[in-house]
């Protein structure tokens, strides 16, 4: 299997919440102990749209990477960093603007959606424009395989694929590629060389794909084989250059199956959220103040579940006899709408319970959170210089 390198970034921009939780940081730290993971606070993202509320974004950066590590992202196995932190980010947006056609950003169609329901704002600017190329920066910029996001953000990953594409065809042969790549092949070795020539012919004479995804995962697979090798024999397998840039693959995140607190989809925008560190009373008040079935006037009017947000969070939070309980009980009036929620309540509180234990921690000791996100920074600094030192060589800006 490829090596894959998994990238993913959020905005500061308030409080996480059960959404945030079960869906996203849940993904995240199963892919951390599957690939190599970095994972980034997007606060110049944030500033798109929240420039006129800076101190929002200053208070949500910690504060949202400790709901990170309280949820159990782990900095031993993944690289937690600020994208501020490591301003190559910004250069490399500069520079791929320059290759950038507008039509391309006019039409993402986030742009024009965004501009419509935040239509209290104006975004009307350069920066908010600009969006997505920030994000393929942060991408690209990483060399990242894989891009956990959510169906929204998937036009962003596809234009990031367009724009380096169309850097790899402006800038991608270095000086001297042809014998560069020759000289790499003979590296293989002799069988794996006859290999992967007859797999470089088959696609470029006929086009087969399978013959290219073999040549790939062959050359990923080489063992003691520089970085740059393995970049000029991808780019020779399809005829262009070294690879300097490489076109990331989305992951769709599992669509979170978190409910809010009125049924539809848990979010801050309908107001309907549980924080991750929302204290006991304010759950307990929250539950219990949820809308039920609205044919429940009375305790002994009989319900139906399925027309209920409380059943919703019940298939998520409670056990099988706890659920055919509250079946049988709301369908027989057996039981009352807050006896139902009782057992509802225990259970998010006690998933809160050790991630509000572990931010607690982390909130009294700010110099560790710094600690791990400097060290973060640093390492993501180090891969972002490789990448840009090759990004300028190739734009004519390696002046020494
Ligand atoms: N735009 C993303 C969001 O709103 C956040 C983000 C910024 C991001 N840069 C990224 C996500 C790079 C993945 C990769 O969710
Ligand atoms: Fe909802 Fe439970 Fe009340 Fe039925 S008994 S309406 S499932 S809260």
């Amino acid at each position: 299997m490829a090596i894959e390198r998994v990238l993913s970034g959020m905005r500061p921009t308030g409080n996480l919440h059960l959404g945030h939780y079960n869906g996203v940081l849940k993904n995240w730290i199963k892919l951390q102990h599957e690939h190599e993971c970095l994972f980034f606070v997007a606060d110049w993202h944030a500033l798109t749209t929240h420039y006129d509320t800076p101190e929002i974004i200053e208070e949500s950066v910690w504060e949202m990477v400790i709901d990170w590590l309280a949820a159990g992202v782990d900095p031993a196995n993944s690289t937690i960093f600020i994208q501020s932190r490591v301003p190559e980010h910004a250069e490399l947006h500069t520079l791929l603007s320059m290759i950038t056609p507008l039509s391309w950003l006019e039409r993402v169609p986030t742009y024009k959606d965004q501009q419509e329901k935040l239509a209290s704002k104006d975004l009307s600017t350069y920066g908010f424009l600009g969006y997505p190329l920030l994000q393929s920066a942060d991408i690209l910029i990483y060399k990242a395989t894989q891009v956990p996001v959510g169906e929204d953000q998937i036009p962003h990953i596809e234009f990031t694929r367009e724009i380096a594409r169309r850097f790899n065809h402006i800038y991608g042969k270095e000086k001297g590629f042809e014998e560069k790549a020759e000289a790499a092949i003979k590296k293989l070795g002799s069988k794996r060389s006859a290999l992967y020539q007859e797999m470089r012919n088959a696609y470029q004479q006929s086009g087969d794909a399978e013959a290219l995804d073999s040549a790939r995962a062959m050359i990923e697979e080489q063992q003691g084989m520089s970085m740059g090798d393995k970049e000029r024999l991808l780019g020779y397998l399809e005829g262009g250059g070294k690879m300097i840039l490489l076109e990331p693959d989305y992951k769709l995140t599992p669509a979170s199956k978190m409910p809010g607190l009125d049924g539809q989809k848990m979010s801050k925008s309908y107001n309907n959220t549980i924080s991750m560190r929302e204290d006991v009373d304010s759950v307990a008040k929250k539950i219990k103040t949820m809308p039920t079935d609205p044919a429940r006037v009375r305790r002994t009017d009989v319900g139906d579940p399925a027309k209920c947000p409380v059943w919703q969070l019940h298939q998520i939070y409670s056990n099988q006899a706890t659920q055919d309980w509250a079946q049988a009980g709301c369908k027989t009036a057996g039981i009352g709408c807050i006896e139902c929620k009782g057992p509802v309540i225990e259970g998010v509180l006690a998933e809160l319970k050790p991630i509000q234990e572990r931010a607690a921690q982390y909130a009294e000791d700010p110099t560790l959170v710094k600690n791990i996100v400097a060290e973060g920074c640093e390492k993501a600094r180090k891969l972002a210089r490789e990448t840009m030192r090759d990004v300028r060589e190739v734009m004519g800006l390696n002046y020494s």
